[in-house]
């Protein structure tokens, strides 16, 4: 698994003219960022020795480099999802290639059902921390590096948590806050599971993040993380609930989460 890790990086660093420290997972709501990286050099993950390749319709795979404004960037463009039948050790492979990149900052971002009775559909949410309830944790079986208990007492930075909502309050933007339930889906849930994540201490749930967090926090990489509320699970409010509505919701509310992205890593 360590060489693996080691060939990939040694690969994709062989085709790289920058050194970033900066990485970016463009989940929903973040697909437009791409169009304003300059100086472009991809990477299509069927070209990247040992990597996963994304079947999901609407994720093309590929590996950016470039500058988001003057800062040297390396953006994923599509990631792995546990429900497409990928293993843990190959939804969070990426991140383990970042840390040989030498990525010290990675910002996430994704879509979630709200479970907090105050949230909208197209409300904006800083991830404060979060409930693993994958079945499967990305670091059982051996350790390659790092602790074996690796501590998770700030998996989300509290200093970019901390910039994020200035420049929320900066530009205007309406930001909520909150613990994201990381969940293996692809069923969304039931209303008893919506009231279930509520009750666990949840403010939204989604399928994603959660195993490339746990992972960027055991190679110590910084975390930052905003999810779209695209759909409600708050009893009197729950209705039926589709891909397309859920991407639908996420676009509307894109640009405002580009510029909160944008913003932060400038001033990262
Ligand atoms: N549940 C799980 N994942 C999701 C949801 C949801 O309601 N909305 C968007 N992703």
């Amino acid at each position: 698994m360590l060489e693996k890790i080691q060939e990939t990086a040694a690969f994709v660093k062989s085709k790289l003219h920058s050194k970033p420290e900066t990485a970016i997972i463009l989940g929903t709501g973040l697909g437009s960022l791409v169009n304003e990286i300059t100086d472009k050099n991809e990477i299509r993950y069927e070209d990247i020795p040992n990597f996963p390749i994304s079947t999901v319709e609407g994720h093309t795979g590929k590996l950016i480099f470039g500058k988001l404004g003057e800062k040297d960037i390396l953006a994923m463009q599509g990631r792995f999802h546990y429900y497409e039948g990928y293993s843990m050790k190959e939804v969070t492979f990426p991140v383990r290639v970042m840390k040989e990149l030498g990525i010290k900052t990675l910002f996430v971002s994704n879509a979630s059902g709200g479970v907090n009775p105050n949230f909208e559909i197209g409300d904006l949410m800083i991830i404060t921390d979060h409930i693993n309830h994958f079945p499967e944790h990305p670091l059982r079986g051996k350790n390659l590096y790092g602790a074996r208990f690796p501590d998770m007492s700030e998996a989300y930075s509290k200093e970019l948590i901390i910039r994020a909502r200035r420049i929320a309050k900066e530009k205007g933007i309406k930001i909520q806050e909150g613990i994201y339930v990381g969940t293996q889906g692809p069923t969304f849930e039931t209303p008893a599971e919506y009231n279930l994540f509520r009750i666990m201490g949840g403010d939204a749930v989604g399928m994603s993040t959660v195993p490339e967090v746990i992972v960027a926090n055991h190679c110590e990489i910084k975390v930052f993380g905003m999810s779209i509320i695209t759909d409600l699970g708050v009893e009197g409010k729950i209705v039926e609930v589709t891909h397309e509505e859920v991407q639908k919701a996420a676009n509307e509310v894109q640009p405002l989460m580009t510029t909160i992205m944008r913003e932060l890593i400038n001033r990262v």
